[in-house]
């Protein structure tokens, strides 16, 4: 276990250890403070670690108490993450879900139990949508119809085949959903865009590595446009692969990547990579304060989403400001 994931254990098990000195409250006061039982998909991306940061320090910041488990990117752990936090009897349960299905019967158990439910992040599918209060989710659809708009803007006069190459996120996931779907639905607009290659890559960096190996096996650099890659990580896996293979990355082959972490939007101003999609991952403070409304009783909207940025190569960079992450 590295450095910064032992901290950031240290973190969890102090959040959890002081939760757990709350327990058995009822009903919430200046005394009595909320539990927020949070699951945690994984630790997959530089984008999660941020996301599990901000929503830890968010907690403390607002005065609720967090019980915070990492799943490890196993549904089953966030299934029996979300069934302990019933038993704890919290006062609110969120959760980023890894992939969209398989919840209705957990989330039933929680609604049986009259604990309210937010989804974080990511979406679920059901056809019940009493089983959650609301959803803080980015728009992954949007995400991805950004990334075919830059390419439309990009290749407006040319007139040859564009071929590109697609690293996807997790499958079953809303953000692989979405940034498939909305790309596409914006690219084919016009024929001479063609996904050549499309492959999962769990959005994590080694996968990258081995898809954008497995690609120039299977295609001269000369073949391929564009890269479009699901997440920062995955993006930096392919750029050591690019670099390796003495391709320039973001002039031989156009990058366009998802997250909008500092170290992407440093290659974006040295030209490595082209067009950066934003995803924030700082929800946490938004998190705590529809908890602390829910718990109140207030009404809060069914679907609220983050909002997010678009930068590319055009784009005045002295206006982005650092990314903190
Ligand atoms: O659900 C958000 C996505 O998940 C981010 O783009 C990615 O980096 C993370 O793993």
């Amino acid at each position: 276990m590295n450095k910064r994931k032992r901290l950031f254990s240290l973190i969890c098990a102090i959040c959890i250890f002081s939760c757990s000195c709350g327990l058995g409250k009822t009903t919430p006061s200046a005394d009595k403070p909320i539990v927020l039982g949070f699951s945690q998909l994984g630790d997959e991306s530089t984008w999660r670690s941020q996301n599990s940061r901000s929503i830890i320090s968010a907690a403390e910041e607002a005065g609720i108490k967090i019980m915070f488990d990492d799943a490890m990117q196993d549904p089953e752990n966030q299934i029996k993450a979300i069934r302990s936090f019933i038993a704890y009897k919290v006062d609110v349960i969120a959760f980023s879900p890894l992939v969209e299905t398989g919840w209705d019967t957990v989330l039933g158990e929680a609604k049986a139990a009259g604990i309210p439910v937010i989804i974080v992040d990511r979406m679920i599918d059901t056809e019940d949508d009493s089983l959650y209060t609301c959803a803080l989710c980015s728009d992954f659809d949007l995400e991805g119809r950004h990334a075919g708009q830059f390419l439309l803007d990009k290749y407006r006069y040319t007139e040859q085949p564009i071929k590109i190459v697609e690293l996807a996120g997790t499958i079953d996931s809303t953000p692989a959903i979405g940034r498939y779907e909305g790309f596409r639905s914006v690219i084919s607009s016009d024929s001479k865009f063609e996904v050549i290659f499309s492959a999962c890559g769990d959005f994590m960096l080694s996968k990258g590595r081995e898809i954008m190996q497995q690609v120039l096996e299977l295609y001269d650099p000369e073949e391929i446009d564009v890269l479009y890659s699901h997440n920062d990580d995955m993006t930096f896996g392919a750029i050591e692969v690019m670099r390796e293979a003495g391709i320039e990355p973001g002039k031989d082959i156009v990058i366009i990547s998802v997250d909008a972490t500092q170290r992407i939007i440093d290659y974006l101003r040295a030209g490595t990579v082209n067009c950066v999609i934003e995803c924030n991952p700082n929800s946490g403070p938004q998190l705590m304060e529809l908890a602390k409304k829910i718990v109140a009783g207030e009404e809060v909207e069914k679907q609220i989403y983050i909002k997010e940025l678009v930068f590319d190569e055009n784009s005045n960079f002295n206006k982005i400001a650092d990314r903190g992450y």
